[in-house]
């Protein structure tokens, strides 16, 4: 009975992390039709008989409610605090003076593609320069937790910890003070919002500790900064040394996410205590509903961050290819998409008609005898919906049983599919991609013989199956490759652009390495994760924007050891003009999940270019008031725009605030066509935005050029066409004129503007769109 209800709450778990809330949802609605509600508190209207905003929360929360409790009460990310409240409670609360929002919590989501597969490192031995100075950047984690015995933590080498650290080694389930050292120098974890929804944690199955039970919090933790590893591998994949990108820089982890996710109040209180804690920059690979920035507590306590100085590098989410997809938009985050290294596990299919085909796999136990085996397609050996996705117990087992199975991708933990061939009796599987995830190709630790096919091949093997009676097939594994090309190329799963909430706005920034990446993993699940796999590896490959965006978090902290003084968007403008947008062998860059050309929509500025992004010549700089500046153009109420800045800000209403004038390092401009048939107004429309750089090089005579790809439809105009800086962090200002013929609705195109010294390039991608 026991063993049942463990796996009853595993599978719900898995749907949780899968992104199929409604269980979770479901589940948390029995046990309570209380809620967690964020209290965001105008600090500024406490009356005069409190001296101390705690004794106002207090006496403003038990005015609504004898017995709510406080969860947290904040102080850097929000004036308020978090509280349990029936919705009727939540009404009356929010109807307080003094009271700015009442927000549900929300359950926020790691940003990995989950069922573990695997690759990774070769970037990872990027040529930095050394630098003191790194040992100074503190790089805070917000994730699993961490497995701190893991190699990666080792301090070997590393001086004191920073003068400046405030933060602490939190205690708990298996976890001691003394787990922390001069490279993991903090841990804490914040679960009151976790167990408000879902009740106790289980310490037998969950740790209540900052320890990682989960392997993602470790895997961000050592890609972002870990301690150099020789010898490392996942069963003899990706062999090599693995390193962080930040090899010298200081790691804080703080959990905030557990089996059922990451919720907002705890999120609030991580930022919170980081921000206290000194750390320089936050590494959040999480995300969730985008609605508006002052009711998203990612963007909420990243502004909060930022006006600290700490730079904020966020995954933009796996719901790619899907236009618009993308989360952590706000322009005070670095939102980071996901590509493809020059590295893969190759893994071979032969059909009976002597068809060879390749994908790619991390399967590492016993091969499969050298001779042919049935085969067949999942679909074709189930009655069941689903059954073609290989879920668990769907199978008509005598019609699988020896024999290969064809199963689709979607529907389920890649790796787990294989298990459930496996229980059916069968002997191995191919993982067929269908048109939405193209040719990108996952590699997983199955655990039978197993590999991921495209879908090109998976279409031709499945047209084989469907037209011979008697089809067989050999599988066979090959290994590590080297030297992959085309390279880097777009992550189909990479959410994209155009940014749905403020599409003057560019996003992703950029992109990083997020497949098939090998990094640190937790001692306490095998590398697919499921419960079944009861392999221990210290080093596992996985993908998603989760795996790309500590890729920046860890180059932030190199920059910001070479730079001290650089602020967080100068760090995130140097790495957005140097970055690259084609591929190693010279060909344009593309989206795997179509074969064509990628475009900034995907790539944002384009791949990261680490060494390049140490001298970037100028940068795009922004202020603090920059920013509110930037929430007067959203036309924000003076209330949310205290939601988020913590303070009172007077938009100037002599000023035409406009988010065109906004200092990004990219442009985007939508134009509007004017509604009917056929779209598009006859009159030109132009539109003006303007942009300053900083020099953070030698003095020198900067020439602008503008590359129009495929966009004879817009003219460009940059005034003036010569920038001359003679000063260290002397500012110069510009202009571009877009002016846009008639173009239908739904049509987009690029252009490029840069300038150059002769020995820097400034690089901007321009998305024009017509809505
Ligand atoms: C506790 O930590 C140790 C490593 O120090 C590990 O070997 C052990 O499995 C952990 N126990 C649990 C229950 O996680
Ligand atoms: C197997 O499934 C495919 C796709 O659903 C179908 O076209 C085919 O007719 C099926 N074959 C058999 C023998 O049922």
């Amino acid at each position: 009975m026991k063993i049942l209800i463990m796996k009853f709450l595993h599978v719900a778990v898995l749907l949780i992390l899968h992104g199929q809330s409604t269980e979770a949802e479901k589940k948390t609605q029995q046990h309570h039709s209380k809620k967690t509600y964020l209290i965001h508190m105008d600090k500024s209207s406490m009356p005069v008989m409190f001296t101390d905003n705690l004794h106002w929360y207090d006496s403003s929360l038990k005015s609504v409610s004898d017995s709510a409790e406080m969860l947290y009460t904040y102080k850097h990310v929000t004036h308020g605090f978090s509280t349990v409240l029936t919705p009727r409670e939540a009404d009356l609360l929010a109807k307080q003076p003094g009271i700015l929002s009442v927000v549900p919590e929300v359950r926020y989501e790691l940003h990995t593609t989950r069922t573990p597969q695997f690759l990774g490192l070769g970037k990872t031995n990027a040529h930095f320069p050394a630098s003191d100075k790194q040992s100074d950047v503190i790089i805070g984690i917000f994730d699993t937790g961490v497995w701190p015995e893991h190699k990666s933590f080792d301090d070997t080498g590393l001086g004191p910890v920073p003068a400046g650290w405030k933060g602490q080694c939190e205690t708990g389930t298996n976890f001691t003070a003394s787990k922390c050292n001069r490279k993991l120098v903090g841990a804490r974890f914040f679960s009151n919002g976790y167990e408000a929804a879902f009740g106790p944690i289980e310490e037998d199955s969950e740790s209540k500790s900052p320890r990682d039970d989960d392997g993602h919090g470790t895997h961000t933790a050592t890609t972002a900064g870990g301690s150099a590893v020789a010898g490392a591998s996942l069963f003899g994949f990706a062999s090599g040394t693995a390193r962080g990108m930040a090899s010298q820089a200081r790691l804080a982890v703080y959990k905030v996410c557990w089996q059922g996710g990451c919720f907002s109040s705890d999120i609030a209180a991580g930022i919170d205590k980081a921000i206290e804690d000194g750390v320089n920059i936050l590494s959040m690979s999480i995300g969730g509903g985008l609605t508006s920035y002052y009711r998203d507590i990612i963007a909420i306590g990243a502004f909060s961050a930022m006006s600290h100085g700490i730079l904020v590098s966020s995954s933009a989410g796996n719901a790619g290819p899907t236009p618009g997809s993308l989360s952590n938009a706000a322009p005070w985050i670095t939102t980071v998409g996901a590509g493809t290294l020059d590295r893969d596990f190759p893994a071979y299919v032969t059909l009976g008609n002597g068809y060879r085909y390749s994908g790619v796999s991390l399967y590492s136990g016993k091969p499969l005898p050298d001779s042919p085996i049935p085969l067949i397609y999942a679909g074709n050996a189930s009655s069941e919906s689903g059954g073609n996705h290989c879920q668990m117990g769907t199978f008509r087992r005598s019609e699988v049983a020896r024999k290969i199975v064809i199963c689709d991708r979607g529907g389920g933990p890649r790796a787990e599919k294989g298990l459930a061939v496996k229980y059916a009796g069968g002997l191995g599987m191919i993982l067929a991609n269908n048109a939405e995830y193209g040719e990108e190709l996952l590699a997983d630790s199955h655990l039978i013989p197993a590999l991921s096919l495209g879908q090109k091949s998976s279409d031709a093997i499945k047209n084989y199956v469907f037209s011979n009676p008697n089809p067989t097939v050999k599988i066979s594994f090959g290994g590590t490759r080297l030297g992959v090309q085309p390279s880097p190329v777009v992550a189909a799963f990479s959410s994209r652009g155009p940014n749905s909430l403020t599409p003057k706005i560019l996003k992703p920034d950029l992109i990083a390495p997020g497949v098939n990446i090998l990094a640190g993993w937790t001692g306490a699940v095998g590398p697919t994760g499921l419960d079944m796999d009861t392999r221990h590896v210290d080093f596992n490959i996985i993908s998603g924007t989760s795996m790309s965006c500590p890729h920046i978090s860890g180059l932030a902290a190199m920059l910001k050891g070479a730079h001290p003084e650089w602020s967080p968007a100068a760090i995130r403008s140097a790495l957005m003009t140097t970055a690259y947008r084609s591929c190693k062998d010279g060909e344009t860059m593309k989206d795997i999940a179509t074969g064509q050309a990628a475009s900034p929509f995907d790539y944002g500025a384009g791949h990261v270019d680490p060494v390049a992004a140490l001298n970037p010549g100028l940068v795009y700089d922004v202020t603090v008031d920059d920013y509110l500046n930037f929430l007067c153009a959203l036309k924000y109420t003076s209330a949310q725009i205290k939601i988020i800045a913590r303070r009172d800000f007077a938009c100037d209403s002599s000023k035409n605030h406009r988010v065109e004038d906004f200092n990004y390092p990219s442009f985007a401009v939508p134009f509007e066509t004017a509604s009917g048939i056929g779209g598009g107004s006859k009159a030109p429309i132009s539109v003006q935005y303007k942009r300053t750089l900083t020099n953070v090089g030698t003095p020198g005579t900067y020439k602008v050029s503008v590359v129009s790809s495929q966009s004879p439809s817009v003219k460009i105009v940059v005034e003036p066409q010569t920038l001359r800086f003679e000063r260290p962090y002397e500012k110069q200002s510009y202009t571009v004129t877009f002016t846009s013929t008639s173009m239908p609705s739904g049509t987009t195109s690029f252009a490029h503007l840069k300038w150059s010294d002769g020995s820097h390039i400034v690089g901007s991608p321009i998305a024009f769109s017509w809505t």
